[in-house]
């Protein structure tokens, strides 16, 4: 019998639908693999399961029964544990409070030392005794952050876990830790629902799929019966041919530069070099120092030592708008944090970056060619709204990215920082955006881009660099390009072939 039943669910924002009678259903012992284009309702079908939203029409059955879940809490009580995309973690308080603290309820005297030992434990069971329970949530890498949602939501018994692409942010390597406790969920019966837009994972980890589209279901298939090619076309309603499109761009002049950079006193001294018209990529592990390469290009947070040069001349950024005056950009990994302000319309972020923040204030963001341009990008980002003038925060996870791209698209710069860029992104939007940056990179622009999807840096870059422990432990180009040598470099191994 199957555990979980959701028939004819719907459900409407605004007078637009979300989900049109969309059905699904997962069993006990098996990870069912949730898939559709962003914006198809695969978060807004598992916020009716967790409570967080409410449904307009359809029933939810667990084992057979059918259960009215209205609140979060009639959820948790049925067994249902999601670990949401867009993380619902207090930032200000500690590891190992954000894990445990809901369960403690209204107890007045709060042992943090057990709370903190239970955390260790469970940090450690997943296979990351580097975190430190006391540290404050917001002060860690997306990805730790990401790990003590997991880690939060698996403190709870659960016989339904929720997992809204939980490897966004995750490396491959990372991410093998996490499927590694899925698989000893799945053998102790929980009934695994998982999101994710990384096909390779699905076909490695998952049982079944389901595939939504625009709101409703297309079908259930056993994964066995299923390849790249026929998943896609299900999901986008049309094949492939070149996932990464070939580039056509002059390799030009050196335009950034670091010399002997230092992020902090002692820490290992930076160079890199990066030209009009190529595609850098920055491989590495979580915490390796990547995204923080980035930040102090940006002038986002301060160096200890060192230069950077760009168009050769000695470059101090202190603060992002001096990056940007002077023709940098960046996409952070964090959008919710500082990527995308939610509660402007897709519009006003399209428009609005520190360039051109008078326009903005002048109202001339009306402006017809501006507008034309915005929604040229969209349509050609493929991105899901209702229209223009609807507030990002409405859009999904992968929709929300796009709108972090499309402000440096609008504008335009020099150097253009990408950390993470297709993140969460579908495998449609994907090449679109592959196709943006091969564009940019042919006008002259050069990209540094950070990633944590392999296959994502060989199939775009013209140079990796692979850091380590926060140094540059070497770089990778041509031949010497391969999965095997990133992840060598990435752990610190010195033999490369
Ligand atoms: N709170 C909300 N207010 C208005 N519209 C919403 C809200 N939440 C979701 N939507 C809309 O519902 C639709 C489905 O969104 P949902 O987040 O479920 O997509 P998804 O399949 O999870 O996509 P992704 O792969 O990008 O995460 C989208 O068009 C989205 O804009
Ligand atoms: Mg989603």
């Amino acid at each position: 019998m199957e555990r979980l039943s959701m028939q004819g669910i719907s459900k409407a924002f605004g007078g637009i639908a979300a989900l049109r009678g969309a059905t699904f259903s997962a069993r006990a012992g098996e990870v069912h693999a949730l898939m559709g284009e962003n914006g198809a309702g695969k978060s807004t079908l598992m916020k009716i399961l967790s409570g967080a939203y409410h449904h307009d029409g359809g029933d939810i059955r667990i084992d057979g029964t059918p259960v009215g879940i209205h609140t979060p809490q009639d959820a948790i009580s049925r067994g249902v544990s999601v670990i949401y995309q867009e993380f619902s973690l207090a930032r200000h308080l500690t590891v190992a409070e954000n894990i445990l603290l809901d369960r403690l309820g209204r107890q007045r005297l709060i042992d943090h030392r057990a709370l903190e030992m239970r955390a260790a434990e469970l940090l450690a069971e997943m296979g990351f005794p580097e975190i430190d329970p006391r540290g404050t949530v917001g002060d860690l890498p997306v990805a730790f952050q990401q790990v003590v949602e997991i880690c939060k939501a698996l403190s709870r018994e659960c016989s339904i876990l929720v997992l809204d692409e939980p490897t966004a942010v995750l490396t491959t390597y990372e991410a093998e830790k996490l499927f590694a406790l899925v698989g000893r969920l799945r053998a102790r019966g929980v009934c695994i629902i998982y999101i994710s837009h990384r096909l390779d994972e699905v076909f490695a980890l998952c049982d079944r799929v389901t595939v939504l589209k625009d709101g409703a279901t297309v079908g259930t298939w056993p994964v066995a019966e299923l390849d790249h090619e026929r998943l896609t076309n299900l999901m986008i309603g049309r094949e492939l041919s070149d996932f990464f499109p070939s580039r056509e761009a002059q390799i030009g002049p050196i335009i950034l530069e670091l010399n002997q950079l230092m992020l902090a006193p002692g820490a290992p001294a930076l160079d890199l070099a990066v030209r009009r018209g190529e595609v850098l990529g920055i491989g590495g592990l979580v915490g390796a120092g990547r995204t923080e390469v980035l930040r102090a290009i940006f002038g986002a947070d301060p160096i200890a030592d060192g230069k950077i040069l760009l168009r050769g001349q000695p470059f101090r950024p202190h603060n992002p708008g001096d990056a940007v005056r002077a023709g940098i950009g960046l996409v952070p990994e964090d959008r919710k944090q500082q990527g995308v302000l939610l509660d402007l319309p897709i519009l006003t972020n399209a428009l609005m970056t520190p360039v051109n923040p008078h326009l903005w204030r002048l109202g001339l963001l009306r402006d017809r060619r501006e507008r034309k341009a915005v929604r040229n990008l969209s349509q050609s980002l493929r991105l899901k709204a209702a229209s223009l003038d609807v507030e990002a925060g409405t859009l999904s996870g992968g929709n929300q990215q796009k709108v972090a791209l499309m402000k440096w698209l609008v504008s335009g710069c020099e150097v253009l920082l990408l950390d993470e860029p297709t993140r969460g992104v579908d495998v449609g939007a994907k090449v679109e955006i592959y196709r943006v940056i091969n564009e940019l990179a042919a006008q002259g622009t050069a990209v540094v881009m950070v990633s944590s999807e392999m296959l994502e840096l060989i199939g775009m870059c013209d140079r990796v660099l692979v850091m380590h422990a926060g140094a540059i432990a070497g770089e990778l180009a041509g031949a010497s390009l391969t999965e095997e040598n990133i992840i060598e470099l990435a752990m610190g191994r010195e033999h490369v072939h």
